[in-house]
């Protein structure tokens, strides 16, 4: 019998912790790295990585993949990016706890950014976690208990205050998350219910995720002129509770708030010197993506937005739509565009994913190269249509062109946002790292070429410049060739 299952031979190791890299054997025993360095001695499998580079396997911290867990198991528009672990349950979206309210939310438009669920298996989280495990994804999971579906699944559309026992019940349900594993709580407070939750509610709700260690994560209330105050709001509800804050997908929306993250980055600077562990994620693109009844106020777009800057990325029933702007749309529907938007929402059941091109390259670049910035896609795991290019490339497009082309911050700064900052935050044991006794989630790419291939009129490219991918001492992806290996593991908060 080898010695090891899987030897990975003689490729520039970046570990993970910004440490520069080093020529050395990777070793891989039952899982887990087992020798590092200079490595003598027999494997069933050896691959030669000279000339490559061996990190951690890169974990996305910002998913909506659900669903897509059970969709689609093998997730291979991310492992085929080098990510071994994805978190979900973000934005205060997800499926459980489940009930005839919970099932409505997804028929009302959830289903079109998290796809449609086959079927509710599941009432509690922890039953719901248990679907997922028996999924059997290819790369790791963990999750967040979703501030939204709490809320619905208690009180449904009521735009009012929980009353005491609604606030019992919301806390109980999110109890039972936490025991079953959740690493926090995820709000999304631009959406509705989450809207309608006022700063008290959620520091009431945030003091059971601090009796577990847990950490919040927020979709904050305004990310355009109103970002200063909503970072505040976040930075509050955990430094009132008792919880570390990480603030999603950071950016400032709008041409009129270009230029905030100026402003909003030295306030969550200031509350670190205070003590308060603030951190954020972004993804590399001056474009979001979400559903385009969040971009309406009474049916029609809102203001703030040039409907030529909206495309549709994916709808349920009319297709031809799909990259269309909102402005080609109502053109073709012969309507003006406020009329078009809520006849389109209506004919799609709601279920319309929108691209809005509405951030400045100063601001993303700003965002990302703060040392406190980790690496999440938010990609939006459509089964049709045009989905946003982050859902295929985010990390080779940090790697090729943040590092790579304008050198915005080393190689082994990149690596380390997308592998131990985020395994530290989101409380992944013995992840993100290239080190003896970690397990073996590991990507080999070339640093030279790693490239994205996806655009936004065709976002459904796998990247290249990546040689091997593998989870828990796995190989999922080989030469672009990606594989339904049941290798994941379900992650609970230790
Ligand atoms: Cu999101
Ligand atoms: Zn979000």
């Amino acid at each position: 019998m080898a010695q090891f299952d899987l030897l990975v031979r003689g490729g520039n190791v970046i570990d993970g912790t910004g440490a520069p890299a080093r020529t050395a054997d990777v070793a891989v025993k039952d899982g887990r790295i087992v020798a590092l360095g200079e490595v003598n001695g027999d494997a069933d499998r050896e691959i030669d990585a000279n000339g490559w580079w061996v990190a951690p396997g890169f974990i996305d911290v910002h998913c909506h993949d659900d669903i897509a867990l059970l969709n689609t198991p093998s997730l291979d528009f991310k492992t085929a990016q080098g990510v071994t672990t994805v978190v979900c349950g973000n934005c205060g979206l997800g499926a459980a706890p489940a009930n005839e309210h919970v099932k409505e939310f997804f028929a009302r438009g959830i289903e079109g950014v998290l796809g449609p669920v086959k079927d509710f298996s599941w009432s509690t989280i922890g039953e719901f976690y248990d679907a997922v495990r028996e999924a059997k994804p290819a790369p790791n999971v963990a999750f967040l208990v979703p501030h939204g579906t709490l809320r619905v699944s208690t009180m449904g559309w009521e735009h009012r205050d929980p009353t005491d026992a609604e606030l019992g019940k919301m806390k109980d349900h999110l109890a039972e998350g936490m025991a079953a594993g959740a690493a926090g709580l995820s709000t999304g407070l631009m959406y509705v219910p989450g809207a309608f939750a006022k700063t008290e509610e959620l520091i009431e709700l945030n003091r059971v995720v601090a009796e577990y260690g847990g950490l919040y994560v927020s979709h904050i209330r305004n990310e355009g002129n109103g970002l200063l105050d909503s970072v505040r709001e976040a930075i509050r509800i955990g430094e009132e509770a008792g919880t570390p804050v990480q603030i999603s997908h950071h950016k400032a929306s709008g041409r009129d708030n270009w230029g905030l993250t100026k402003e909003s980055l030295p306030l969550i600077d200031a509350a670190r010197e205070r003590g308060v562990r603030v951190t954020m994620d972004a993804y590399p693109y001056t474009a979001a993506s979400t559903s385009l009844a969040a971009l309406t106020r009474n049916g029609r777009l809102v203001r703030a937005l040039d409907p030529h800057d909206v495309m549709v990325a994916s709808v349920k029933y009319q297709h031809e739509y799909e990259g269309k702007r909102l402005d080609e749309i109502a053109d073709i529907m012969d309507l003006p565009v406020e009329d078009a938007v809520p006849k389109l929402l209506a004919d799609e059941d709601q279920a319309v994913v929108a691209v809005m091109f509405i951030m400045d390259e100063a601001d993303v670049r700003r965002v990302l190269q703060h040392p406190q910035c980790m690496i999440g896609s938010d990609g939006i795991p459509s089964p049709t249509g045009k989905p946003h290019p982050r859902l295929y490339g985010t990390f080779p497009r940090v790697l090729e062109r943040y590092v790579r082309n304008e050198k915005l911050f080393s190689l082994e700064e990149g690596v380390r946002k997308m592998t131990q900052l985020p395994a530290k935050t989101f409380m992944l044991a013995d992840r993100g790292e290239v080190r003896e006794g970690a397990w073996a989630d590991i990507v080999i790419f070339d640093a030279s070429t790693i490239a994205e291939q996806s655009t936004y009129d065709e976002p459904r490219q796998y990247p290249t410049g990546i040689s091997h991918v593998i989870v828990n001492g796995q190989v999922v992806v080989e030469n672009g060739q990606v594989s339904e290996i049941p290798s994941g593991q379900f992650l609970t908060r230790p």
